[in-house]
Formats: structure tokens, sequence, C-alpha cells
């Protein structure tokens, strides 16, 4: 029997199309391995964001010559987002590559480990158009999935935005949303098998459905809009906490923010990627909003749901940032006080609408601009952390600390770290509920202190939010 590994670089998407692969293979007849020494199958799956992610592939292509050539019947193949910008040139540059996969070719991985097995090399990076691609099988029996407990859920992909700076749209091609019932199935056999926390996907998740309405396919596709759809999916018995990734500002309506209010397993926390607090540079970035719109959703949001937690992603040092931009900032992430941000300098991509921008700012001040961004974030993350000590919250289990020793960590609702150990005697399992009082606050986590020792909580029965 063939043995696998994936090395996944990037996002979510990139996450779960690998656990999509991962599926596959199982079904194609395929194991994972334990270890790469003994994979006959390594497939990578790239990222292509910024310009550093890109070239990790190529180390690791350098690095991986020796693991080809010391059993040169094994197969090498590179997916993702890399795979489909650069296509068949990857074959040509590296003859060690048995195949290259696009982000809509998936369903091609087995016959093209086939191929690659019988001694061909191939390369299919075709942008489809058909919702087909969503048709993937079930979970094998054998495939347990990789986060017990958790599952990510595709409800749609690719990306229309065009924002000057990003090459998503170019690596992930055009939106298409999936039919609804596909995605209310998923989750169905899914929560059978055990799953109790959803997080769904999509590059602008909350814009669901928006092409196939407007072209009046609803009734043919079976799509709803996107606040819909979370009502339909919180319907599902069993459906206990759920997540969305990644919403754009300007498709955020009414009825989600509703849906914050209303829906009870609807986590109260938002990513909600805002990448400058300048009027100006949002407009250079073509972001579609201001600074005062971000701040009026984040308002809003915060009335549906007081307890909400905001997180979201940054860049510093794009083409024309000048101090006033960055500390524009810095002012509105104070204002919304992000419980956490992931924040980048500018990268310049390969075909986006920003590499004509005039004004680069220069590396060292984007460096600068960087770590006082960081230096603010720490400061609010720790302030929002330390307001939580005393409160009840409840922690799904992900598995044993890093930290070693008999501590475990896992996420509430807000998605923050707890880290917690399980009282003498109390058997504890990933993907198990543990009811918590928040004992204690750290930079980077929190620290949680188990309730109803001696009785173990159904998931079902711990309410999400604050106790
Ligand atoms: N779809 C999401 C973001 C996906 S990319 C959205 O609309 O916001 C994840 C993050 O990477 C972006 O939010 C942005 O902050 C960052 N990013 C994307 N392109 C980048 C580039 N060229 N340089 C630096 N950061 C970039
Ligand atoms: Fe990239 Fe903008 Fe699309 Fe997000 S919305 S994936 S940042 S182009
Ligand atoms: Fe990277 Fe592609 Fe995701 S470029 S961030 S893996 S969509």
């Amino acid at each position: 029997m063939k043995r696998f590994l994936i090395r996944t670089y990037g996002c979510q998407m990139n996450v779960h199309d690998s656990e999509k692969i991962s599926n596959l293979l199982h079904h194609a007849g395929l194991r994972p391995a334990a270890a790469e020494a003994e994979a006959d199958l390594l497939l990578i799956n790239t990222c292509s964001i910024r310009d550093k992610a890109e070239h990790r592939l190529y180390s690791d292509l350098g690095a991986l010559r020796s693991w080809k050539s010391e059993r040169p019947r094994r197969v090498l193949a590179v997916g993702g987002c890399v795979a489909q910008q650069e296509g068949d040139t990857l074959l040509g540059r590296f003859s060690h590559v048995d195949f290259v996969f696009g982000t809509h070719n998936l369903r091609w991985v087995p016959s093209l480990v086939e191929a690659a097995l019988a001694g061909e090399r191939g390369v299919q990076v075709e942008e489809t158009s058909s919702p087909e691609r969503f048709d993937l099988p079930e979970r094998h029996p054998a495939y347990a999935g990789e986060r017990v407990g958790r599952a990510f859920l595709t409800v749609m992909e690719g990306c229309d935005m065009f924002c000057s700076f990003c090459i998503v749209p170019r690596t992930r091609g055009r939106e298409i949303s999936r039919p609804a019932a596909g995605i209310l199935s998923e989750a169905r056999a899914l929560v059978a098998r055990g799953v109790r926390e959803f997080t769904l996907l999509g590059q602008t998740v909350n814009a669901y459905g928006r092409h196939e309405r407007r072209r009046g396919k609803e009734t043919v596709a079976g799509t709803l809009g996107f606040a819909e759809l979370l009502y339909r999916l919180t319907e599902i018995p069993g459906v206990t906490r759920l997540r969305y990734i990644s919403p754009h500002p300007i498709f955020f309506e009414e009825e989600l923010i509703r849906a914050h209010a209303e829906l009870a397993s609807l986590c109260p926390h938002v990513h909600l990627p805002l990448q400058s607090g300048s009027d100006a540079v949002l407009a250079r970035m073509r972001r579609r909003y201001t600074a005062e719109r971000y701040l009026a959703i984040a308002e809003a949001l915060r009335r549906a749901r007081p307890d909400i937690a905001l997180t979201t992603d940054l860049i510093v040092g794009f083409p024309g940032e000048s101090e006033t931009d960055f500390e524009a900032t810095l002012r509105l992430m104070r204002e919304v006080h992000f419980v956490d941000s992931y924040s980048f300098k500018y990268s310049p991509r390969p075909g986006t609408a920003a590499l004509r921008l005039p004004d680069a700012v220069p590396a060292e001040v984007a460096q600068e601009r960087l770590e006082r961004l960081q230096g603010l974030q720490r400061h609010l993350t720790f302030e929002a952390h330390r307001a939580r000590r005393g409160q009840l919250t409840e922690v799904l289990l992900e598995g044993l600390s890093r930290r070693g020793g008999r501590q475990w960590m896992g996420r509430d609702p807000y998605h923050r770290v707890v880290n917690l150990i399980p009282p003498p005697g109390e058997p504890w399992s990933v993907g198990q509920s543990v009811r918590v009082r928040i004992a204690e606050a750290t930079p980077h986590s929190l620290i949680g202190e188990p309730l109803d020792v001696g009785q173990a909580i159904p998931f079902e029965e711990c309410a999400t939010g604050i106790a």
C-alpha cells in the first residue's frame, strides 16, 4: 500500500484543500505516512500571498532533490496557489517534480498519482466555472479528519474583488458559490461523525450566493444568502458552534448583524480584515469601503452582540502610505479595540494593479511601522485578556498543550486559546467541551480552571459565550 504525506502552507482554504486531498487519496486506497522518510508520495500545497510564501516552495524543492533521488520511484507533486500561478513552468524548472495541480483540480489528484506511479509527468491547472468541483466524496471510514470535533465547510471559492495588492483572484479564480443543499448535507453527515464546531470557508465568505442570485439561479442551485445559510445551519441539531472566515466589509449586511444577535451558536468572534485605517490608502488598495464604514460595522456588531471579539488583517508600507496614514491605522485599531490581528509588510505580487503605484515605502520604514503596530496590538490583546478574568466560558479541547506536562489547550467561543489542567481522575479527550472560569490572562492566551470537577458535561449542554 502506498503512503502519502501533504505539506501545507497558507490559509484555511489550503488547510481544508489538503484535507480534501487526503480524503480523496484514502478513497483511492492510499494511507498517510508517519514521516517523510516512509512516504511514497509527497504533495506540497503552496501559498503565494507574499513573496516569502512563494519562495518557501523553491527552497523546499531544492531540499527535496535528495528525497527523490534516494528512491526515484517516489512521487513529488506541487499544488495550491503557486501551482495555479506557475503551471507547467514548475515542471520545466524542477525535473524531480512529477505533477502539478491547480486549486480547482483536486478531484484529479488520484488519477495524476496513478499516472505518476506509471512514470508519467502531468499538469492540471484549468479553471472550471462549474459547481461540480464541490462534488467530493464523503469522508472515507479510515479518514477521521485532522481536527476532531471541528470541521471546515466550503461555502464559496474564488474572489472577484481584485484588491490592488492581492494575488488571490489570480490563484483561486472567479467567485463561485456552492449549492446550499450540498453544504447542509455535508454538515449533517459531519454532525453524525461527532463534529460540533463548523467554520464556513470562502475568500469573501459573506458574498455567498451573490452572483447566483443575480443570475436568477437560486432555484436551480438552491443557493441562499449568507445570513439565511447561517440560520439553516444552526437549525441542524448538533451544530453547536458556527464560525466563518473571511468576511469582506462591503458584504456585511443588516441580516448578518441580526444573525449575531439572534443565533446563540454563532460564535461571538468575527475576523474582519481592515488592511488600513486611512481612506486614501484604502482607495488605492481598491477595498471599496472607508474607515468610517468599517467602524460603523464594528459598532453595529457590538450593539447586536456586546461581548463580540473582533480580529483583523493589516498591511503596512503600502505604496504612498504616509506617517499620517499609518497613524490613522493605529487610531482605528484602538477605537475598534481588536482582540488580535495578523499584520504584514506589503509585498509586491506578480500581475497585481499595485505594482504600477508610485511612492514605494522604504523597507526600513515599513519594518519600523510593523513593529509599532505589533507593539500596540500586544497591548490591546493583553488588555482584552485581562478583562476576561473571572468570566465563565466553555472550551473545546484541541489537544495537549505544547508546553508539555498535563496541560491541555482549547479555544473558547471568542477563538481565544485557553490553557487548562484536567482535574485528577478526569480523562479528557480531544473534541470534548469543558466549562471553565478564566483564572488568569497572559499576553498570548488565557488560563482556565475547569468547573464541575468530576462531572463530564455533554457538549450540547454548554452554552456558547459567557455563561
Ligand atoms: N479575503 C481576505 C484576505 C485573504 S489574504 C480579505 O478580503 O481580506 C489574507 C491577508 O493577507 C490579507 O487580508 C492581507 O492582509 C494579506 N495580504 C494579501 N496580499 C498581500 C500582499 N501583497 N502583501 C502583504 N500582505 C498581503
Ligand atoms: Fe484578496 Fe481582496 Fe479578494 Fe481578499 S477580497 S482575497 S484581499 S482580492
Ligand atoms: Fe495563500 Fe492561496 Fe490562501 S495565496 S493565503 S493559500 S488563497
